[in-house]
């Protein structure tokens, strides 16, 4: 005979208040979230909104259970996704088969062994990007040619990552397919996509029939996206096939799904905006709050700037120099704990559950938030301190797989976790072997949009570097 070992009555969560919650989301999101968090400290909560009260999970062995142990029951669907689907559709963006099936054909293309043998034209791309930055800056920054002697010009930072980010996925994603402008029009369409879905995405419980600030924006960009993907995957699949290209419209334009199917047009479009949304904001907002936290952390910037000119000297940067960057990849690691991009991960419920001795029934809503479990004290003590050492890999190997979760877990994880890691990386060195960024300016405190963004411009000028021995 089994025998249920201990068996507790699930309890109801607890409830944080109506009005003020509502309110709070609207004029601070993440004050509010921040608020929130720190009221269930860990204990599943219920947010009550009115006629949206989702349950919000912090704990990591919450999260766990959500995103890995029993996903099947959380599937990625529900209001906040709802507004995405539009610009990403049901692909590599979606849920059930469809998003299977695209994973599975994407998915190898971004191993960590797949990437390696792409890594030297990244490089190369990067480098002449920041090359081209430091030029933009004026003679202040070292060209390393010995060029510039202080007086440069303020960039900004975010415009500036973005730039170099768009033009590696471009030539990650369409090789040379894409004109020059066209690149650009897409690139400027996902901004604007994303910033302009930013209400829908934080105030779900608003029906779409009741027009939202955005809305029109989004509608353009998403047409802007069509009008330049869907010529170009046409374009790509009357091409010769075979060819070795392993650049991204390429590969999808000439696979089959698990059925022998071609991959039909729309299909490619979408999932090639996936990739491209997902992985431009991110890794250049990421990158703005690099220079951010070196500027507020002379020590840290100076170990980093130590190991970059022992490892890559006066460079140019390059695969072979990413191994050796080990402190970097600590400090990104840490930058990511306390600034996760991707900020919030909302789920639906399938059936009831029991999580942390709380009954959450099928039909409703789950939050998890990166940033909230990753600067939880009872998980990351002395949380708001920044500091690389925590990701020391023997001290990392330690910590509760879902105590850092930036880039998710489970059946979703992001595709593109790796290839951050090494852009980002070929990105500070790059930089950090040339010139020294300074913020101008008042530094910018976290904002909740659909992406964790700073809450002004953040300006920085490239100081050259003082001459090497
Ligand atoms: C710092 C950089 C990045 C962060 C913090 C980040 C974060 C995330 C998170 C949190 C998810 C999971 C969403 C969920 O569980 O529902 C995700 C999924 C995804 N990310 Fe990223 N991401 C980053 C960079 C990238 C890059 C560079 C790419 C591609 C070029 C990319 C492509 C994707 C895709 C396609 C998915 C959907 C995967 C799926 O559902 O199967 N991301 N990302």
């Amino acid at each position: 005979m089994e025998v249920e070992a201990s068996v507790t009555r699930p309890h109801r969560a607890r409830r944080l208040p109506t009005i003020p919650t509502a309110l709070g989301l609207l004029r601070d999101p993440l004050g509010t979230v921040e608020r929130l968090g720190a009221e269930a400290a860990g204990d599943p909560v219920r947010i009550d909104l009115g006629l949206f009260r989702p349950y919000l999970l912090t704990h990591p062995d919450h999260v766990g259970r959500v995103l890995r142990d029993n996903c099947d029951n959380y599937p990625r669907e529900g209001m906040m996704w709802r507004p995405l689907r539009r610009l990403f559709g049901d692909g590599l963006g979606g849920e059930g088969a469809e998003w299977a099936s695209s994973r599975r054909l994407i998915q190898p293309l971004f191993s960590a062994r797949d990437l390696t043998e792409r890594l030297d034209g990244m490089a190369a791309t990067i480098t002449a990007g920041v090359d081209a930055l430091i030029r933009e800056a004026g003679p202040g920054a070292d060209t390393g040619t010995g060029a510039g002697a202080g007086g440069g010009r303020a960039v900004d930072a975010e415009a500036a990552m973005t730039r170099i980010v768009h033009d590696t996925l471009v030539r990650l994603f369409f090789g040379g397919r894409i004109g020059a402008d066209d690149a650009q029009r897409l690139g400027r369409a996902v901004t604007t996509a994303f910033t302009s879905v930013t209400w829908r995405m934080l105030a779900p419980f608003v029906p779409e029939s009741v027009p939202m600030p955005g809305d029109r924006a989004f509608r353009r960009a998403v047409a802007v996206a069509d009008d330049v993907l869907l010529p170009l995957v046409r374009q790509c699949r009357d091409g010769p096939p075979g060819d070795d290209r392993r650049d991204l419209v390429t590969v999808l334009c000439h696979a089959t799904d698990a059925d022998g199917r071609a991959v039909s047009d729309r299909r490619v479009r979408d999932d090639v905006m996936a990739m491209f949304g997902g992985g431009t904001e991110t890794t250049a907002l990421m990158l703005t709050w690099l220079w951010v936290v070196l500027d507020a952390h002379p020590h840290v910037a100076a170990t980093l700037r130590a190991e970059v000119d022992a490892v890559v000297g006066a460079g140019p940067v390059t695969a072979a120099h990413l191994g050796e960057l080990r402190y970097l990849r600590m400090v990104l690691q840490e930058l990511l704990r306390l600034y996760p991009v991707g900020w919030i991960i909302p789920r639906a419920v399938r059936d009831d559950d029991v999580v942390g001795g709380v009954r959450i029934p099928g039909g409703s809503t789950v939050i998890l938030s990166p940033y909230l479990t990753q600067r939880m004290p009872r998980v990351w003590p002395d949380p708001l301190t920044f500091d690389p050492s925590r990701f020391d890999p023997e001290r990392a190997a330690r910590q509760h797989r879902f105590a850092h979760f930036p880039f998710s877990g489970g059946p979703h994880q992001c595709l593109g976790g790796h290839l951050f890691l090494v852009e980002a990386s070929l990105i500070a060195a790059a930089t950090l072997s040339r010139c020294r960024p300074r913020l101008v300016g008042a530094p910018p405190r976290p904002k909740a949009a659909v992406s964790l963004r700073p809450d002004r411009r953040v300006w920085m000028v490239l100081e050259p570097r003082i001459a090497r021995s």
